[in-house]
Parts: structure tokens; C-alpha cells; sequence
């Protein structure tokens, strides 16, 4: 890490298995961030407490991600890598910073608001104030960037403004106003493989390919992807499910595969049974040394909890700095 580099920070909830959504979203960003920015990246596994895991699955979950971060590419010399829980520091600026969020906006968060509808019975105050600790998380680092997908592009904005509200109710210019960040000038949204929405592991497995998945069931969930009867006029608009095709395969397919098919889009001559069996067979080739990584690296424990250790006492030491000024700015100095 040098210090003239500008800061990074990402995490990820350890609510279940990685999939192609969170690599193309988060994880192939972060990697490609540790050479040009001073990178914190994080398992959110404070966060993941709104739905109540059993202890055994949220420690496993938490260990998988950590694996796959490492797996996907990130070098823990080249960035901290660590758990949320390890900076003691994160709930105590995130006390500080609930006095700076009001009610109002907080209800107003649209993921709050889908939370709500979704899971009336379990409405808790830890879901209402997520943004809150999800700003401490970026500004505990005092970062600039967020490689974030675009469902989180919201939480973002809310945590410039409470950034803003702090610097000008204590006149100072403290933290900097984090920005979400992706490499492309889009973020990225990796579709679900049944066409509605993005790809989630909060939906139908069937929907969903997982970076652990084995080639065999990635070739069978690719063929299953929804298509239609083809186009009817050359050059015509494509259909949003056909839309998706094409952007899966873009993701993982070599730029002459993309463009055959959508020659052959444009001419009519598509048959997506063959288009889809590519695309199974390039989404194999693509995955296939991350899943092979993750297993060789979940056959040393010792090296993962070394790892991890490592970068909590980066992630600590930085935070550490950040809470003793903001203590100093709102005037709990100790005496
Ligand atoms: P999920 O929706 O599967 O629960 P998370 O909310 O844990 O995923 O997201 C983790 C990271 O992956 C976030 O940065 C998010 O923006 C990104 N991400 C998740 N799903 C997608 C997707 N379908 N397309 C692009 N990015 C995604
Ligand atoms: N809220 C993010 C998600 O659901 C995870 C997250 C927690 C995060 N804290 C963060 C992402 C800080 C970026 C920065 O995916």
C-alpha cells in the first residue's frame, strides 16, 4: 500500500455462495483496484446479522467469501483483506454517525422499503440504519472510491451526504465524498438467467451460476436460459430476454463469438440452442480456474486465518486514526 494512492474500500454480506453478478459487480473490480489504490476490501459480516444466520453458517459463509476473494485474485500484499467484526472501531463511528441520519431518509432507502414488504416480521432498527454502517464502513478508511454494483449505487449517495452533513456541521473538510466506482463508464448489472431482474442468490438457484458451480450444471443452467422464436426483420431491436444473451455472453466470450451471433441476429440465421451451448461452454472455460483455485486454497485453514488476521491489523490501524480525529473533531476528547 503507499500512501499517495487514493483509497478503496468494498465489502461483501457473507449471505451465500458468490455468483457471477457479485464477480462482474464487486470482486473482478476490487482486483483490478489493489494495483492503483490503496484497497480495504471486507466480509460485511456485521451486515449479514439483519436476517439472524445460525453462527456455524454465518462463520462458514464468511470463511467462503474471504476464499473466493483470494481465489478470484486478490493479493493480501497488495491490499487488506478482513473481516468486518475484527475493527472494533466500525461500531463506535457508527454510533457517532446514527446522530447524523434522520429518520426520514433512512425509511425513504428503497432496499428498507423492499426489506419491509419482504420480511414483515422482521422489521429491525439494524435494517433501517444499514446505510449508516455501510458509510462508516467506507469512511472508516476515509476512502474516495466504492466498486460497487448498481443496486448499491444508492447506499453511496446516502453516505456522501452524511459525509457533507458532518463536514459542514463541524466546519471541517474531513472526509471526502466516497464515489461508486467501476472501471466501465456503466455499472455493471449482470442479468438473472431467468430474464427478470439481476442475477441474485436471494433468487431460485436455477437462475443463478455460482463461481463453485460444476461445468456440468453451468452447461445445463445456460441452456435453459429464456429465449424467444427469433427475429422476424433483419437488424431489428432485440427483446430484452435476447438483450440478456448477448450480455452474458460479452461477459465471458471472446469479442469475434459475441460478434458471430450477432451477425447472425442481424440475418436472421440465430438459433439460440447453439449460441447458448457456446455460451455454457465459454462460461465453463471462464470459471474454471477460479473453482479450482477455491478449492485448493479451502485445503489450507492456517493460510486463510493468517490472511485474515494480517488484514485486520491493516484495517485496524487505519480506522484507528480515523475515530481518534473524528473523536478530536466533535469534541470527546479524552481528558
Ligand atoms: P445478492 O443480490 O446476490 O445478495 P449482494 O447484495 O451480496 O448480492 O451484492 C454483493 C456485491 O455484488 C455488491 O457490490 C453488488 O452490487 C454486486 N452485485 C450483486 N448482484 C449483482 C448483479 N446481478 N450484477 C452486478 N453486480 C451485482
Ligand atoms: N451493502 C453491500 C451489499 O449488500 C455490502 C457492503 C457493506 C458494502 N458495506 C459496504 C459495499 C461498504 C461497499 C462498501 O452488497
Amino acid at each position: 500500500m503507499s500512501k499517495s494512492q487514493p483509497i478503496a474500500v468494498s465489502g461483501v454480506r457473507p449471505t451465500g455462495k458468490q455468483h457471477l453478478g457479485n464477480y462482474f459487480g464487486a470482486v473482478v473490480n476490487f482486483v483490478k483496484m489493489q494495483d492503483i489504490f490503496n484497497g480495504y476490501f471486507f466480509v460485511a459480516d456485521y451486515h449479514s446479522l439483519t436476517t439472524h444466520p445460525d453462527a456455524a453458517d454465518l462463520r462458514e459463509k464468511s470463511k467462503n467469501i474471504a476464499l473466493v476473494y483470494l481465489a478470484c485474485g486478490l493479493d493480501p500484499n497488495k491490499c487488506a483483506l478482513y473481516l468486518q467484526s475484527d475493527v472494533p472501531q466500525i461500531p463506535e463511528l457508527y454510533l457517532i454517525f446514527n446522530m447524523f441520519a434522520y429518520l426520514g431518509e433512512l425509511e425513504r432507502e428503497a432496499t428498507f422499503k423492499e426489506k419491509v414488504r419482504d420480511q414483515p416480521n422482521n422489521v429491525n432498527v439494524g435494517l433501517l440504519t444499514y446505510p449508516v454502517l455501510m458509510t462508516v464502513d467506507i469512511i472508516i478508511h476515509k476512502a474516495h472510491k466504492v466498486p460497487v454494483g448498481k443496486d448499491q449505487q444508492q447506499h453511496v449517495e446516502m453516505s456522501r451526504d452524511f459525509v457533507r452533513r458532518f463536514n459542514n456541521l463541524y466546519k471541517v473538510n474531513y472526509f471526502p465524498e466516497p464515489e461508486p466506482f467501476s472501471f466501465n463508464d456503466k455499472l455493471v448489472n449482470v442479468p438473472s438467467l431467468d430474464g427478470e431482474g439481476k442475477m441474485s442468490k436471494s433468487k431460485p438457484d436455477h437462475t443463478c451460476i455460482y463461481l463453485e458451480d460444476e461445468p456440468d450444471v453451468i452447461r445445463k443452467k445456460m441452456m435453459r436460459m429464456v429465449t424467444d422464436s427469433g427475429p422476424k426483420e433483419p437488424n431489428s431491436a432485440k427483446p430484452a430476454i435476447i438483450q440478456n444473451v448477448f450480455d452474458m455472453m460479452s461477459l465471458v466470450s471472446a469479442k469475434d463469438t459475441v460478434q458471430h451471433f450477432e451477425d447472425k441476429y442481424n440475418d436472421c440465421s440465430i438459433r439460440y440452442g447453439d449460441m447458448k451451448k457456446q455460451l455454457g461452454e465459454d462460461m465453463v472455460t471462464f470459471l474454471a480456474p477460479i473453482r479450482e483455485k477455491i478449492n485448493e486454497l479451502s485445503a489450507d485453514e492456517k493460510k486463510l486465518y493468517d490472511i485474515l488476521g494480517d488484514g485486520g491489523n491493516k484495517a485496524r490501524a487505519s480506522a484507528a486514526r480515523t475515530l481518534k480525529d473524528v473523536r478530536e473533531i466533535i469534541g470527546l476528547k479524552s481528558f
